[in-house]
C-alpha cells in the first residue's frame, strides 16, 4: 500500500538574506554548515561525452572558471543555500576541491555513482536533515540567482516539489522506430524542465529510495510516487551545456553578463 507523505510544514519562513544574519567570525564553522536546513546537491560526476572537451564536464573552464565553480558560486550568492554537496568522479575530488576552493567552507565533495540519480543520491546522503534540498546540474552552471531563490522560496512556503520550466517554442512530432512521424503533441501542453529542482527534503530522500529505472531528473521519482509537482517560471539562461554549441553559447552570455549587460 502506497503511505501518504508526511506533509512539509509550512511553518518555516524565508531564511533573511546573509547580509541580514548575526555573523560569526571567518574561523566559525557554524550550525548552518554542518546542519543545514537549505542544501543543494550537484551532480557533476558525468563525463561530458558530447561536449568532448577531453575532460569531465564539470571541469571545463568558461571565462576562465570551471562550470563546477560558476554552478556553486551562484548557488551560494543566492543567499538562501547554506551547503553545497558536490558529486564528482572518486578520481576528481582534489580537482573539485580546487575549483571550489574560494567557496570551500560551505562545500562537500563525496562521489558520485554511475548515473545522475546515484550520484544525487550519494550527495543526498551527506544532508540527512536539510529541510529544503536543491538538485542542480553543475552543467546548468548560468542558472540566474534570481530562479535559485524562488525554488528556494517556493519549498520553503510550502510547495514540496518544485521545478522551473520553459514554454515549447518548436513543434514536436513524435516518430516511431524508423523515424516515421506518428503524431504531432500540443505543445501548449508540453514544458522544458531545468534545474535547480527544489523538494522537500523528506520527500526527495523517499523518492530515492524507490527503486527506479533510468530517470533524467529527481522531480520524475517524486511523480512516482503520486506527488504533485508543481512549476514556477525557469530562464533560458538556467540551459544545459550539453554539446560545443551550448559552451559558445554559455560563454557569449556570460560575457554579457560580466559586461553587466544581462
Ligand atoms: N552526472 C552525474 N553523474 C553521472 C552522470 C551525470 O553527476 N553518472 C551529472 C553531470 O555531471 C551533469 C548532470 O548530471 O552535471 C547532467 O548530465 P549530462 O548533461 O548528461 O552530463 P554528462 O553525463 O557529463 O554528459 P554526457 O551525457 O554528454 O556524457
Ligand atoms: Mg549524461
Amino acid at each position: 500500500m502506497r503511505t501518504t507523505p508526511r506533509c512539509y510544514s509550512t511553518r518555516s519562513s524565508p531564511l533573511p538574506p546573509e547580509s541580514q544574519r548575526p555573523g560569526p567570525g571567518p574561523d566559525h564553522v557554524d550550525d548552518r554548515v554542518l546542519a543545514p536546513r537549505v542544501a543543494a546537491v550537484v551532480p557533476a560526476a558525468g563525463q561530458g561525452m558530447r561536449l568532448a572537451a577531453g575532460m569531465p564536464k564539470a571541469f571545463v573552464p568558461l571565462r576562465g572558471r570551471s562550470l563546477l565553480w560558476h554552478c556553486v558560486q551562484g548557488l551560494l550568492a543566492s543567499e538562501r543555500v547554506e551547503v553545497v554537496v558536490v558529486a564528482v568522479g572518486a578520481q576528481h575530488h582534489d580537482r573539485a576541491r580546487a575549483a571550489v576552493a574560494e567557496v570551500g567552507a560551505r562545500v562537500r565533495i563525496v562521489t558520485g555513482g554511475a548515473h545522475r540519480c546515484d550520484s544525487v543520491r550519494a550527495a543526498l546522503h551527506t544532508v540527512p536533515d536539510a529541510e529544503v534540498v536543491l538538485v542542480h546540474d553543475a552543467a546548468r552552471c548560468l542558472t540566474p540567482v534570481s530562479v535559485i531563490q524562488a525554488v528556494v522560496e517556493a519549498v520553503l512556503a510550502g510547495q514540496r516539489a518544485v521545478v522551473p520550466v520553459l514554454t515549447v517554442v518548436d513543434t514536436i512530432k513524435q516518430v516511431d522506430p524508423d523515424g516515421r512521424v506518428v503524431g504531432t503533441l500540443d505543445r501548449a501542453a508540453l514544458r522544458v524542465v531545468q534545474t535547480p529542482q527544489g523538494f522537500a527534503g523528506d520527500l526527495l530522500r523517499r523518492a530515492h529510495r524507490l527503486p527506479s529505472g533510468p530517470v533524467t531528473d529527481d522531480a520524475g521519482l517524486v511523480e512516482a510516487l503520486g506527488v504533485t509537482v508543481t512549476t514556477l517560471p525557469g530562464h533560458p539562461h538556467a540551459f544545459k551545456i550539453t554539446t560545443p554549441f551550448d559552451l559558445a553559447v554559455a560563454e557569449m552570455v556570460a560575457g554579457g553578463r560580466a559586461a553587466g549587460q544581462a
